[in-house]
Formats: structure tokens, C-alpha cells, sequence
């Protein structure tokens, strides 16, 4: 795999336990290039959800400006702002033993806005844009600079679903916080048809199960001891306790965030071979969000009088379900890079 083959990304996030495996796939997965990071408030503040961004990137291994780090957004556009400590933590990414001063620090030569609009003009048409948290960065951008949208190949967005909440039973926490952002990304016709929705119906389907767990790190092989394996570990094992407290899913914690990655593949560059393999299952229909009352952050189908098979042209590939065996592949050779690639960067820099 060259850089040339592999698919490039802009990653928004809010680490994040599980925005943190989004980072690892997209950054030591060669399928993937990542770009660069913006970040917004959701999991914890904005100052959080930059520290560890910038925290990880560090035990990573990455070099000052490989990565850049934008901080982004810390508030909604409209709404009161509001965290999630009780499932990611007060430090926003429970269980983590990052440093407390990263050596890399955010990028600061010129705003989240302007750099995203850069990498998507020098790689238009190619570019994909994630987003793995509130979506008030994006809804801005597309506001700011509207010219991004014709030059952005896919959005691949964790958010939302049908008929499943999390932060209500009628909604998903990325949507709830800022359904307004969401309904500005989610209904605008330049971008729809071209945007990949992994929510909750595909997202609970990929859950780290302790076999899952256990290949990212055995505590009964020494092998496996190494420090990047040891953190992703207990990354997941502090989401597991949080969703078993606080949803009583006590199989393994849906590890929402890199579905939102993997799933370009079923559909970036079709290659039929893998995209037959990744097996994405997905409705193609237009949404809306619900702004207000009981069902506020609610995203529904929008044509509800459509046969449900029926695809509209501009309308969100609604994920359903994937091959979460590959997925899981996927995520463990990226682990399996991370773990290698520290392991000389440790060495190189002991010399
Ligand atoms: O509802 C799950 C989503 O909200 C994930 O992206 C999680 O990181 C939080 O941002
Ligand atoms: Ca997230």
C-alpha cells in the first residue's frame, strides 16, 4: 500500500474512549491516511477533548505537525452545552494513562476552519471527511466555506439512528447535543447523498466483546505487554464498565467511532472484492432531525410514505449492519502498527 492508494481522511472528533480506536484506525491503518484532527467539545470540554487528542498522538509516537490538531468548537450553535463524564470520564477518556503535558502541541497557524478547507481543496474530490463527535464543527465549516462541499468524496459521520437513542430513547448523544448542526449537515442536498451515517443500528452491532479485548491485550501473554496495548485495553475496559452501569450492555461496549472509518471502504475506490467483504447493509434515504420537545436530536426517515428499500438519490447511507469480524481485523492490525511503530520510535529515541 502506498499513500497514493490509501484513502484520505480529516478526522473531527471528541475523544473519547472510542473516538480514541478512531484515531488508531485512521492514522496506523495503511488502508487510510489521516490528515489531520479537529476537535469539539462533547465526550468532555474542548480543552479536554484537545488535550487528548494531542495526549494520544504523543504516546503514539507521532512527530510535532505529522498530525496536526486543531481545537474546534465549545459550544452548540444554539443549545446549552452539555458532557458525557459518565460514560468517557471527567477526563473525557476514562481509563487512559496519558501524559499530562503532551510534547505535541495543536496548531495554531491558522483556525480549525481554515485548515480543514486547505486539506479538503488540496485533496478534492479524494478527501473524507469523519466526524466522530457533535457535529457544530462541520455544520459551520459548510456555512463558512460552502465551495468544501463539492470537493469532499464522502462524510462518514458516527451520529444518530432509527428508532434507538442513547442520550434519550429517541436520541444519539452526538445529535442531541446540537440537533440543529446535525439537521444543517444531515439535510443539506450538496452533501446527503454522499454521507455515510454509522449510528446506532451499526454501531451496537460491533461491541468489544472480552475475545475482542482479550486480542488487544492477554494478560496471560507477555507478548501482548506492550504499553500502546495495555492503554487501548484499558481504553476499553473503562467503556465496558460504563455501559454496563449505565446501559446494562454487558457483552462489550459498542465501540461506535471507527465504524465511521471502516465503513469508507465499502463504498470509497469500490473495489468490488473488499466491499463485498465489508457487506455494509444501509437504507439510502433523505433524513430530518428533530429540533424540540420530547423527541428533540430525534433523526427519522423523511419520506416515511417511501418503500423503505427505495433509495433516494440525495439521501444518508443509513448503516444497518457490516462485517464487524473484518472490522475488528481492521482495528487489531492497526494496533498491531501502533505497537510496532512505537516500539522504534522508543528505540530511536533512546539512541
Ligand atoms: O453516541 C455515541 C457517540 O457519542 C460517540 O461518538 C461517542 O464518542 C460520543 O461522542
Ligand atoms: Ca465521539
Amino acid at each position: 500500500m502506498t499513500i497514493a492508494d490509501s484513502i484520505p481522511i480529516w478526522l473531527d472528533c471528541d475523544p473519547g474512549n472510542d473516538d480514541a480506536f478512531a484515531i488508531l484506525l485512521a492514522a496506523f491503518h495503511p488502508k487510510f491516511n489521516l490528515l489531520g484532527i479537529s476537535t469539539v467539545y462533547g465526550n468532555a470540554p474542548n480543552s479536554s477533548t484537545t488535550h487528548n487528542a494531542l495526549a494520544l498522538l504523543d504516546v503514539l509516537g507521532a512527530e510535532q505537525d505529522q498530525i496536526k490538531v486543531y481545537s474546534g468548537e465549545n459550544k452548540p450553535l444554539v443549545k446549552p452545552v452539555k458532557f458525557a463524564p459518565e460514560i468517557h470520564g471527567a477526563t473525557g477518556i476514562g481509563g487512559a494513562k496519558l501524559p499530562k503535558t503532551p510534547r505535541i502541541k495543536e496548531s495554531t497557524d491558522q483556525t480549525y476552519l481554515q485548515a480543514m478547507r486547505s486539506a479538503i481543496l488540496e485533496h478534492a474530490g479524494k478527501i473524507c471527511v469523519i466526524c466522530t463527535g457533535t457535529l457544530t464543527n462541520m455544520a459551520i465549516l459548510i456555512e463558512t466555506y460552502p465551495e468544501v462541499k463539492s470537493k469532499i468524496r464522502f462524510v462518514s459521520i458516527m451520529g444518530g439512528a432509527l428508532n434507538k437513542g442513547n442520550a434519550t430513547k429517541y436520541a444519539e448523544f452526538n445529535v442531541h447535543c446540537d440537533p440543529l448542526a446535525a439537521a444543517n449537515v444531515l439535510h443539506d442536498e450538496s452533501l446527503s447523498g454522499k454521507t455515510i451515517l454509522a449510528g446506532l443500528n451499526i454501531t451496537h452491532k460491533a461491541l468489544a466483546t472480552m475475545e475482542v479485548r482479550k486480542n488487544m491485550y492477554d494478560e496471560t501473554n507477555p507478548k501482548k505487554n506492550s504499553h500502546v496495548r495495555k492503554l487501548f485495553y484499558d481504553i476499553a475496559m473503562f467503556y465496558a464498565e460504563s455501559y454496563r452501569v449505565q446501559h446494562n450492555i454487558t457483552l462489550g461496549p459498542p465501540i461506535h467511532d471507527p465504524l465511521a472509518v471502516f465503513l469508507l471502504l465499502a463504498l470509497v475506490n469500490k473495489q468490488e472484492d473488499l466491499a463485498d467483504n465489508v457487506d455494509f447493509k444501509y437504507i439510502k434515504r433523505k433524513l430530518k432531525v428533530i429540533q424540540e420537545g420530547e423527541r428533540e436530536g430525534e433523526t427519522q426517515i423523511a419520506n416515511g410514505d417511501l418503500d423503505e428499500l427505495k433509495e433516494e438519490e440525495n439521501g444518508v447511507y443509513v448503516g444497518l449492519n457490516v462485517n464487524v469480524e473484518l472490522f475488528w481485523s481492521y482495528v487489531l492490525k492497526a494496533l498491531d502498527n501502533a505497537e510496532h511503530h512505537v516500539a522504534n520510535y522508543n528505540q530511536n529515541s533512546s539512541m
